[in-house]
Formats: C-alpha cells, sequence, structure tokens
C-alpha cells in the first residue's frame, strides 16, 4: 500500500516533538489513516547538527525537494515567525500538499490567505497547534461548535507567563528567574520576548478571531500589556486578598457593535473561570448561545502537547480523505 508521505519544516522543540510522536506512535497512527506513514524529508537550516534522525528521512536545507516531489501528501510547518513560513506553506499548497502548522504569528496575519489558497488547490490546513497548544481547541470549534454562536472568548493562551505569574506566586522568586527557568523547560519563544509582552497571546487571540467572528478587530481597539513590570510583592499582596494574577487574553463585542480585543493582567478571585489555570497550562472560556459557558484546560506548550494537536490534525485530515475511498 502506498505510504502517506511527510515532510517536516524545522526541528525545534515543536518539531522533535513531532518526529518522536510519530515514530512513538507510529503503529496507532497508521491504524487510524489506515496506511503506512513515511517521514520523508526534514527542512532544516544545519543538517549537520541533527545526527539522529533515520537514514531513509531526507535532511536537507532545500525546499524544493519537497515542492518537486509529488509524493509528499503533508507538510507539518513548525518554525516561527511570519517568512519564510508564509511564503514556503504558499509554495507547498501550490504544489497540491496538505499543511499542518503550528505556526501562530504567520496564521494570525495570513491564515485567511492560506485558508483561501488551500480551498483553491483543494488540500486542507490543520492549524489547531497554533493556539493554546495541546488543548484542541479549533478543531473544538470547528466540528462541536456549529451552531452556536459564540459571544465572548476570555482566555490564558500564553503557557510562559503563566507558568512565570505562578512561579513567583508560589516560589516567591524574582520575574527574571522564574523567566529563565521557563526557557529552560523549553516553553519560551526563541524571542522571550514576544511571551512577555503579550504578542504570543494577541497572535493566538487574533487566530480565534477569525475563527469565530470572520475577522480580526481594528488594531485601535485592541489594548495589549505584557507582564515585565510584575513584581513578586504585588503578586504576594493579592495572595494575601485571595487574588491572582493572570494574563488574559480577551474578545467580544462593545456597547456599539465594535469587536474589541485586549491581553493585559487581571487580579481574578476565586469565583473565576480561569484563577485555577496553573503553571504551563492555558485555559479557554467561552460562551455559546445555546450551550452557555464552557472552559477548556491543558498544557499550552512544550514539545509533546503541541505536537500532539499536530498529530490530531493529521489523523482527522487523513482520517478524512480516505473515508471516502474506503467506503467506495
Ligand atoms: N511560547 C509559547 C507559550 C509556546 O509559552 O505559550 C506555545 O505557543
Amino acid at each position: 500500500m502506498r505510504p502517506i508521505n511527510i515532510a517536516l519544516i524545522g526541528l525545534g522543540t515543536v518539531g522533535c516533538g513531532v518526529y518522536q510522536t510519530l515514530h512513538i506512535h507510529q503503529q496507532r497512527l497508521e491504524k487510524l489513516v489506515g496506511a503506512p506513514i513515511n517521514i520523508s524529508t526534514i527542512i532544516i537550516e544545519h543538517p549537520d547538527k541533527h545526527q539522529k534522525i533515520a537514514a531513509k528521512t531526507n535532511v536537507t536545507t532545500d525546499v524544493n525537494t519537497v515542492l518537486n516531489n509529488p509524493e509528499i501528501d503533508v507538510v507539518f510547518e513548525a518554525i516561527v515567525g511570519k517568512e519564510p513560513a508564509f511564503s514556503l506553506l504558499r509554495k507547498c499548497i501550490q504544489a497540491k500538499k496538505h499543511v499542518i502548522t503550528s505556526n501562530k504569528e504567520m496564521f494570525a496575519t495570513h491564515g485567511d490567505e492560506l485558508k483561501n489558497l488551500a480551498s483553491r488547490y483543494n488540500v486542507r490546513i490543520g492549524y489547531d497547534a497554533t493556539t493554546a497548544g495541546g488543548i484542541p481547541i479549533i478543531q473544538t470549534i470547528q466540528q462541536l461548535l456549529k451552531a452556536n454562536q459564540i459571544q465572548y472568548v476570555q482566555a490564558i493562551l500564553n503557557g510562559t507567563t503563566n507558568f512565570i505569574l505562578s512561579a513567583m506566586r508560589e516560589k516567591n522568586i524574582t520575574f527574571s528567574s522564574a523567566l529563565d527557568e521557563a526557557q529552560n523547560w523549553g516553553y519560551a519563544e526563541s524571542n522571550p520576548e514576544n511571551d512577555i509582552d503579550g504578542f504570543d497571546a494577541f497572535y493566538k487571540l487574533m487566530i480565534l478571531s477569525d475563527l469565530i467572528f470572520e475577522k480580526q478587530p481594528d488594531i485601535e481597539h485592541v489594548t495589549r500589556v505584557g507582564i515585565r513590570n510584575t513584581t513578586e510583592e504585588s503578586i504576594q499582596a493579592l495572595q494575601t486578598e485571595g487574588k491572582r494574577l493572570k494574563h488574559i487574553a480577551k474578545i467580544g463585542h462593545d456597547a456599539a457593535g465594535n469587536l474589541t480585543a485586549s491581553v493585559e493582567l487581571e487580579a481574578v478571585s476565586k469565583e473565576h473561570p480561569l484563577y485555577a489555570v496553573e503553571g504551563v497550562n492555558n485555559a479557554i472560556h467561552i460562551k455559546g448561545d445555546i450551550v452557555g459557558d464552557l472552559t477548556f484546560t491543558g498544557p499550552g506548550a512544550g514539545s509533546f502537547p503541541t505536537a500532539s494537536a499536530m498529530i490530531e490534525d493529521f489523523c482527522i485530515l487523513f482520517k478524512k480523505e480516505r473515508a471516502p475511498i474506503a467506503i467506495g
């Protein structure tokens, strides 16, 4: 039987998680997608730095080896930043390859364009890993909350900032020691300013906005405040009042009907749905007009949680693709 041939762009924290998961769970995945799985090609900047790749996998810097290979069915993209990711994915789609991405900055900016292109080329895009790490929030909204009109979202969308705020409170340590810990765990971006200044949470919020409200708010209606000036004293003072400081991303409509969004610190008490979300966990609290309030919680960063979201996208994509063939 013809295998599903995979290309992987990027072998950092997330890419390694995907590579290892495809190996560790190969049998189960093959059963789910109904075909052998082959990691055909890996595109990385420095092939010489990665010695532990199976010999049958082509490790190269040249993306044309993927674009010109009609046997490659799907591309997992796990690099950071808008470029070259956007240009690469655009070319992959034009070469009729399905794509699965974890790149939030790129997808917050170019997601719509890629979705339109994918539908023109009759391929599919999985992007659950862009938002809230291992929590399957994109698929849940797409597949299971179709009839509900979601009225607003409030969420913890950055694992690093939540980890830092929790560590500062629990261990009474400084902001910079907590950031060092988050970096050691591999949660923070290569440029941690993206995390601590709220850009990363903002990108994820914009992806949710596109999905739920089919547009993004005007940038002048978005407040974005980071956590870098937070002191352990302020966190301890709130603790004595029974409150916790959380970095919360929100989106909804104001009284005039404008879509507004914010990413900022908020002191929340026990009753708040995000109060108990600790460490690297993320949570998304949404209000659907039929179901009411829902909260989804889980690991928001890290190699395997993010890989999990990409691998689940892969299973959905190929299960659906192949189902008509199996039935026919
Ligand atoms: N730096 C990101 C975070 C990684 O901490 O949430 C996951 O997107």
